[in-house]
This record gives C-alpha cells, sequence and structure tokens, in this order.
C-alpha cells in the first residue's frame, strides 16, 4: 500500500467558532473558575467532524504490512518502510478504544512547573498525559509521577538520551520506558523524516526487553484533521505542538480537562525567568522564524476555552 497523507479532511463549514475572542493581556482566573459542560460538549462534538480521536491516536496492525511505504507528513517527498519490528508493535485495536475520563490532566514541559507543588494535584486526575518522555522522578514534587500516556517524538531519543551513544545512555533510556509500564507510548514516526533510526532503536529495545507499553503510532491524517478544526475555529496553526494534539485528541476521552506546564513565555507573571523546559537548559526557540511552533498563538487559544470554562489552565502555585 502507498499511503497518501493529503487525502485528508473533510472541512464542515458549519462548525462554530469557539474561543474566537480572546484578550492575552486578561489574567487567568484560577479560584472563580467553573467548568462549562455544555461548552466541553460541543468543543468534542465539533471536534470529532474532523477527527475521531479514539481512530486516530494509532495506525493499527490491519491497515500496513512489513515493508509498506509510507510518505511522511511533513516532508511528503521523502517516504519511510514499514519495519518488521514496527508492524509488531502497532496496536491490533485501539489504545484509548471505550476509555472514558472524568477528569484528566495534560502537562506541558515549561518551567513554569518548578516550584509550583503540583505534583500531587497532577496525580489526583483519572487520566494524566505527559509530552516527550519528560523525566517525573527528581521533579514529582512539582510535576507529579502518574502516566497514562506519554509523546515521544523521535529527537527526543538524540536530546535527552545522546543518541543512545553508549551504555550508559541505553541503559538510562530503557529505564526510562520500563518506568512506563501499562502506559501508552504515543509515538509519532511518521511527522517528519530524519527520526527513522531512533524510531527503529527505541522499538528493538521495547521488543527486546518486553517493555510493558502500549505503543501507538500516530494516524498519518490525524495532523491536517487538527489544523482543519483550529482553522474553523480562526486559528491558524502552522504545525500544532504536541500539547495542543493531546489537548485536541483528550476532548473525546475526557469530561473535564486540566492543563499543566505550558507556559510559552521567558517570563512568568510577575516579572521571573521561566525556563523552556522544567528538566534541560533548551532555549526557546518560538521566538525564531525557523521554529515551526506558534505557542503564543496556541496558549492565547487556550486561556479563551479556559476563560470560557472549557479548560482549565494552571499557571500558578499549587499549594
Ligand atoms: N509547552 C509550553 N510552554 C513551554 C514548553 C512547552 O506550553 N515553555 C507545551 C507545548 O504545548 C509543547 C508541550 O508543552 O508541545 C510539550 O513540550 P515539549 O516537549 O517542549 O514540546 P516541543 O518539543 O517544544 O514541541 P513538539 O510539540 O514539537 O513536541
Amino acid at each position: 500500500a502507498h499511503v497518501d497523507p493529503t487525502a485528508v479532511t473533510r472541512v464542515s463549514k458549519d462548525v462554530k467558532p469557539v474561543g474566537a475572542s480572546y484578550n492575552h493581556t486578561a489574567k487567568l482566573s484560577s479560584n472563580n473558575w467553573t467548568f462549562n459542560k455544555t461548552l466541553s460538549n460541543l468543543i468534542r462534538k465539533n471536534i470529532l467532524r474532523f477527527l475521531d480521536p479514539e481512530r486516530d491516536i494509532s495506525i493499527l496492525k490491519g491497515t500496513l504490512k512489513p515493508g509498506d511505504i509510507i510518505h511522511y507528513v511533513f516532508d511528503r517527498h521523502s517516504t519511510t518502510n514499514i519495519s518488521e519490528n514496527l508492524y509488531r508493535l502497532l496496536p491490533t485495536v485501539s489504545p484509548m478504544k471505550n476509555q472514558h475520563h472524568k477528569r484528566c490532566a495534560i502537562v506541558g514541559n515549561s518551567g513554569i512547573l518548578l516550584n509550583s507543588s503540583c505534583g500531587p494535584d497532577i496525580d489526583s486526575h483519572d487520566f494524566v498525559i505527559r509530552c516527550n518522555l519528560a523525566p517525573v522522578d527528581e521533579f514529582s514534587q512539582d510535576v507529579g509521577r502518574r502516566t497514562n500516556l506519554v509523546t515521544m517524538n523521535p529527537s527526543v531519543v538524540q536530546r535527552a538520551f545522546q543518541d543512545l551513544v553508549s551504555e550508559e545512555w541505553r541503559d538510562r533510556f530503557l529505564q526510562r520506558l520500563q518506568s512506563l509500564s501499562g502506559s501508552v507510548l504515543w509515538i509519532p514516526a511518521f511527522m517528519a523524516k530524519g527520526g527513522e533510526e531512533r524510531v527503529e532503536w527505541a522499538l528493538r529495545l521495547i521488543l527486546s526487553h518486553t517493555v510493558d507499553v502500549r505503543t501507538a503510532f500516530p494516524s498519518l491524517r490525524l495532523l491536517h484533521a487538527v489544523r482543519g478544526y483550529w482553522l474553523t475555529n480562526h486559528v491558524h496553526i502552522k504545525r500544532p505542538t504536541t500539547g495542543l494534539l493531546m489537548y485536541t485528541m483528550a476532548t473525546r476521552f475526557c469530561d473535564e480537562i486540566h492543563l499543566y506546564g505550558f507556559w510559552p513565555f521567558s517570563h512568568d507573571p510577575q516579572g521571573k525567568p521561566v525556563k523552556y523546559h522544567y528538566y534541560d537548559t533548551l532555549k526557546y526557540e518560538y521566538t525564531s522564524s525557523s521554529s515551526p511552533h506558534t505557542m503564543p498563538l496556541e496558549f492565547r487559544t487556550l486561556s479563551a476555552l479556559h476563560r470560557q470554562g472549557a479548560l482549565r489552565l494552571h499557571t500558578g502555585t499549587c499549594d
């Protein structure tokens, strides 16, 4: 099979804009936030017109076979093959089939989480989503420990685990994978070229050490569909971040969605410096034109939804 990622998204004309009007200077109120169930249901319904997160969260085994050629979503002229290992780790049914949770937390990776004491709050949710294998153990007081689903961009293997150059890095990576026992590991393997080997290394470790994770590989249409949904809400996002993808998908499985660690700004509201990531020394890239993301725009959108009670953004401390 030759899969064309551009064969996507039926754009529906009658989706009403949600969160279309924002005021970025307004302070996020946290004390008098109340959940707007009606709006949250409406958002779920509208998102379902573009994608079905239960299905699009992963390509399933029955739809591909080893050797099949896939065009990368962003680098459409480049292709990759479905390896034997990847095929073995494709789920046979959606890892989120029939799942519904009352309260979910999505944890972004901003340094705003440091000294937040939000760990226990985050862990009190019924389902916790994290991004890019961000470490938890050393930061549990602020970020919690619980993980039900975690994403892993292939670049993480290089950025956080030194491309597994030594036995030590391989062990560290393996330990991180083993600590995810029972969770979903969501690997966007077909977004951008260049990560093929890194994905393969991860899959080999999972298989050879029988790591107890449920792997998922997002569908080729997911990105276009998410972009399409936000576009009809007048939010033009070039390349949605992992955090926004997770929020968009979580609307399908969660009633109340709480976001932590979303703060794409170099200073907090009091003017104190904020690290880009709570766990490393990476610098802000979103200001450079080479960054594919528009995080501040995403943040304004999420803030507007917070003010309307559709989701809750936690940007302060939790004590
Ligand atoms: N995030 C944020 N503010 C930051 C850093 C991250 O709001 N200072 C959110 C973004 O939604 C981001 C998510 O947290 O997608 C996870 O962070 P990270 O792992 O840094 O994602 P990136 O690697 O920056 O981007 P990508 O979405 O491409 O994975």
